[in-house]
């Protein structure tokens, strides 16, 4: 089956951190992984490996003028009140201009997306909708989105083709409550499946804290990663990293994720 995972949650929780581990060890494992940053502060390069040489001239796609005017027929700014293509040709973008990270996995920077309810109807935000709907789908692909806190940004069509919503949650009581309301949020845009990752876990009372917490709301937390040191490290050093823990967590979380299709 192929299968579009989204990573939510509140800012610093592991987003980008648990993305990029689920990533690896998906195209570790054979699959063909596509990543996307969709956070305008773009982070997944970096923990993707991605060289700091190539890094700096990534152009997000919402910023690439010509190839938005190319596809949609208007350019970004100038397109007031013109007309533009809603279905613009995506499916060649991809291999055009994503990046190569560790285990082959190719990182796609898609930059600021436009709030549809912003009053923002621009050639933009189609060509970024139509991408995210359209990624290329087969059994052998796996995308993965690493997300904004929320999810008011992307439009109806593209969670609607999400599979499964990881909501990364940290010890403390904001991220359980900004895991709640993501959770609300992707339940009536219609995701079926949300389940909860317990992220930087420093011991088995606060593993049950969160559980409780997430069970009263009718979250199902699957997976556990210890704090672990070696990953702030790894962040401030912009480079990738693991550990047997993070593996064994993303190995539960594959295997739940399976069951589930
Ligand atoms: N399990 C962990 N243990 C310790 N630090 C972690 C862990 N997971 C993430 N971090 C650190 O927390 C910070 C925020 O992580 P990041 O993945 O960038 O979060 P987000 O994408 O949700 O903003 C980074 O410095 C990262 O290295
Ligand atoms: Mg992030």
């Amino acid at each position: 089956m192929p299968l579009k995972i989204a990573v939510s949650g509140k800012g610093g929780v592991g987003k980008t951190t648990v993305a990029a581990l689920l990533a690896s060890q998906y195209a570790r494992d054979g699959m063909n992984v596509v990543a996307v940053d969709a956070d305008p502060a773009s982070s997944l390069p970096a923990a993707l490996g991605v060289p700091r040489e190539i890094r700096k001239d990534i152009v997000p796609l919402s910023e690439m003028l010509d190839v938005i005017e190319e596809r949609t027929g208007a350019r970004p700014g100038e397109s007031y009140g013109s007309m533009f293509s809603l279905n613009p040709k995506v499916d060649d973008l991809v291999d055009k201009y994503a990046v190569q990270g560790i285990e082959n996995v190719k990182v796609m920077v898609l930059g600021t997306i436009k709030a549809p309810g912003s009053g923002c109807f621009c050639p933009e935000s189609a060509l970024l909708k139509n991408l995210m709907s359209h990624l290329v789908l087969d059994d052998e692909h796996v995308v993965i989105l690493d997300m904004e806190a929320g999810l008011e940004h992307l439009g109806r069509s593209t969670v609607r083709s999400v599979d499964v919503l990881l909501v990364v949650v940290e010890p403390g009581r904001r991220s359980v409550e900004t895991a709640v309301k993501i959770a609300a949020m992707a339940r009536s845009l219609g995701i079926g499946n949300v389940l909860a990752i317990l992220n930087k876990v420093s011991d088995n009372a606060q593993e049950k804290e969160l559980r409780s917490m997430l069970e009263e709301e009718g979250i199902e937390a699957v997976a556990v990663i210890p704090h672990d040191p070696e990953l702030v490290s790894a962040d401030l050093a912009g480079r990738p990293t693991s550990s047997s823990a993070a593996e064994e967590a993303m190995t539960s979380l594959r295997t739940r994720i399976e069951q589930l299709q």
